[in-house]
């Protein structure tokens, strides 16, 4: 019998913050470890094999703490890295551990949503080249059109703290127009990033109004939920105190600093090395 542990929860930055809140709104009963991986981020960029090799240090390092649920709570990981992780590693680490992502469940209720069945997805251009929203929603809706736009300088700029700024304004205004630009049918846009909700006043403001937003925060909570109801044998894996504690790549002043853009509580965060 494994120990028990928290939900481990990865992301390459800060962004899983966004995803992570909700998740423990929703359940607050259950410890969670965050592991952010803030000195090597952004992973929007980066290749499949160095984003699969980063996750999979992360995924091996959340094991070794104690979780044995690990969520990744970043599209780009989720895209570049899940699959083989899933195939892979974890029939060689231990099969009774679990490694699940966040764009399946992000996707899951999208046929109830959209009525136009035209549907724009915003996410950093990894996630964008991996074509992994398109794929996914048709499996499960092969009557929704799918167009993407990456958003490049979304990341850096919300990391920056120049969410609220002017010229944010700028680069928000160009990619959406840019997206409705591929489809005028849109009635239903996906922030495919974890990092974009800090932006969404922004993005609100700059979407016609019978445009629907979506974050993926309440899907992917209300997912994970119904997968530990559906999985009583993970669940008795999951500790439930009530605890979060905070890992972290870069120095802890730092990941303390920029985590309050994202998360408003006194945190308790540790520097870990991935290796
Ligand atoms: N948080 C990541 C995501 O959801 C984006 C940040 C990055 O590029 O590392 O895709």
């Amino acid at each position: 019998m494994l120990t028990p542990g928290p939900i481990g929860v990865f992301d390459s930055g800060y962004g899983g913050l966004t995803i992570l809140s909700q998740m423990r709104e929703r359940m607050p009963e259950y410890d969670f470890l965050y592991l952010g991986d803030n000195a090597r981020t952004p992973y929007g960029t980066r290749s499949f094999e160095v984003v699969y090799e980063f996750t999979s240090q992360a995924v091996r390092t959340l094991f070794d703490m104690g979780c044995q649920l690990v969520i990744l709570a970043c599209n780009t990981a989720s895209a570049k890295a899940l699959r083989t992780i899933q195939q892979i590693d974890l029939p060689k680490i231990d099969p009774r551990k679990r490694v699940l992502g966040i764009i399946r469940p992000t996707v899951e209720y999208l046929g109830d949503i959209t009525s136009t069945r035209h549907v724009g997805i915003l996410a950093t251009s990894g996630t964008i080249k991996s074509q992994s929203y398109p794929l996914e929603i048709k499996k499960l809706f092969p009557d929704i059109t799918v167009s993407g736009e990456a958003c490049p300088m979304w990341v850096p700029l919300v990391e920056n703290n120049e969410a609220q700024s002017e010229g944010t304004d700028y680069f928000v205004g160009r990619h959406i127009d840019n997206l409705l630009a591929k489809d005028d049918k849109i009635d239903t846009i996906i922030l495919g990033c974890t990092h974009y909700p800090i932006l969404y006043d922004k993005i609100r403001r700059h979407t016609p109004e019978h445009i629907k937003v979506i974050t993926q925060g309440e899907y992917v909570g209300r997912s994970l939920m119904n997968y530990l109801e559906r999985h009583p044998e993970m669940d008795v894996l999951c500790t439930k105190q009530g605890t979060c504690r905070f890992l972290t790549t870069e120095s802890v002043e730092i990941f303390r600093q920029y985590a309050s853009i994202f998360f408003d509580n006194d945190i308790d965060v540790k520097s870990v090395a991935l290796k």
